[in-house]
């Protein structure tokens, strides 16, 4: 692997800290204080090419490839998490469609999807299927041309602002992970609601509600690939988001360490500054080793990505290492501020609660494990 960044890549990564330093850091307390999710910002993303990175021009992407996605992703989280994940499940949203749809389909949602004119949703997790999607229970029945979906969806991200869903119901009983289905699903369709939205204990600038399929209409040409292919796409698309959230989680263990390390060397106690002491010297070490460490996982995900390699064995090492990092670095982090990392309004407070997701979506660490273990076994 190369390790240097070509000139492209490092000007969006310079372009995506200058955007984020600008627009979202500044603002990111007060909206994770009042749960504000800032569409305007989203627009502005939009109009950099951050929300359809991996999909190509002529579908309104801007074919950036996985490296500078998750360049671009670092720097968007390290100053907001939250706006952080709303990008990543933008550009998951994109992936099943570019894979797996018609050129109708790719011309009809990709193009807005990619562009960052519409946001999209992916919704797989349902209340008695989180780690196990292939137990999901919400139906998807053809009646004439058109099939009929019901059921509900939990945890969506982007709920609440997405005019287009990617869904997974189940179209065949008794099929296990076979009888699932991939279709696309607009909010205006009759039979679709949103139902509750999340108070959440951190990435409080995203949206994460309930979806409520009843009766709701689905013309039969959304249906993404064959009836079956439901629980690939969901895997394939999930490969790629487990990119992202690594990703997320580096940035946010950047901002960790910047946080810790100004602290550091301005708070003073018995008479030198906490940089001083050897204590929180090598908390400071650990931390920057491991950001290291998950970078080149995260990179080496997204360079076999690019390349068209398989890698989801390397997506999962990535999302499971720099997700169980952040949370140890946050942890670190918070504990130099001592009191003051404690109280409401630090950033580092808000870190602390963002960062506790990350081993939890988009498949928790246990799941990474198993993937990585059948990976590595060939099971
Ligand atoms: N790509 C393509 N195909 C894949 C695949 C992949 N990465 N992983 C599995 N498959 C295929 C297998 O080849 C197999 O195909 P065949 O039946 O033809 O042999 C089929 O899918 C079934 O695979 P498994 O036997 O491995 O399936 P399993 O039921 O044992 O599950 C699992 C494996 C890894 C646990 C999987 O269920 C999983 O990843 N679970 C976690 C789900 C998850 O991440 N949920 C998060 C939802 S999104 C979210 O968090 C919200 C948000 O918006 C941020």
């Amino acid at each position: 692997m190369d390790y240097s960044l070509s000139e492209e890549q490092h000007l969006v990564q310079l372009m995506a800290r200058d955007f984020a330093k600008k627009s979202i850091e500044p603002f990111a307390l007060d909206w994770d204080k009042k749960k504000i999710f800032p569409a305007h910002v989203l627009k502005e993303m939009a109009s950099l090419g951050f929300m359809g990175m991996m999909i190509p021009e002529s579908y309104g992407g801007s074919n950036t490839g996985a490296i500078t996605y998750s360049l671009a992703l670092q720097e968007i989280a390290y100053a907001d998490a939250g706006i952080g994940v709303t990008m990543s499940v933008a550009n998951l949203a994109c992936e099943p469609i570019y894979k797996f749809g018609t050129e109708a389909q790719r011309i009809k949602y990709l193009i807005p999807l990619a562009s960052g004119e519409k946001l999209g949703a992916f919704c797989l997790t349902e209340p008695g299927a989180g780690s196990d999607p292939s137990s999901m229970r919400t139906k998807a029945v053809l009646k004439d041309d058109r099939y009929i979906l019901n059921g509900t969806k939990i945890f969506i991200t982007n709920g609440e602002y997405a005019p287009i869903f990617i869904v997974i119901a189940r179209t065949m009983e008794g099929g296990g992970n076979r009888g699932l289905s991939a279709f696309i699903v607009e909010k205006d369709q009759p039979g679709f609601s949103i139902g509750t939205v999340e108070d959440k204990m951190g990435l409080r600038s995203s949206s994460t509600t309930e979806v409520i399929l009843d009766d709701c209409i689905v013309p039969q040409e959304n249906l993404l690939g064959k009836e079956g292919d439901g629980f690939k796409i969901a895997m394939t698309a999930l490969d790629s988001g487990r990119i992202g959230i690594a990703s997320q989680s580096l940035g946010m263990a950047r901002a960790c360490l910047d946080e810790a390390k100004n602290y550091a060397l301005q708070r003073k106690q018995f008479g030198k500054t906490l940089s001083n002491f050897q204590a929180i010297q090598w908390m400071i070490a650990d931390i920057a080793t491991h950001i290291n460490a998950a970078y080149h996982l995260t990179l080496h995900a997204a360079f076999l990505k690019d390349l068209k390699e398989p890698f989801t064995k390397e997506a999962s090492m990535a999302k499971l290492f720099a997700s169980e990092s952040l949370n140890q670095i946050a942890y670190k982090a918070l504990q130099i501020f001592g009191g003051y990392g404690y109280i409401k309004d630090s950033k580092i407070e808000k870190l602390y609660r963002d960062a506790r997701v990350t081993t939890i979506y988009e498949g928790t660490s246990e799941v990474q494990r198993i993937v990585i273990a059948r990976e590595t076994f060939l099971i």
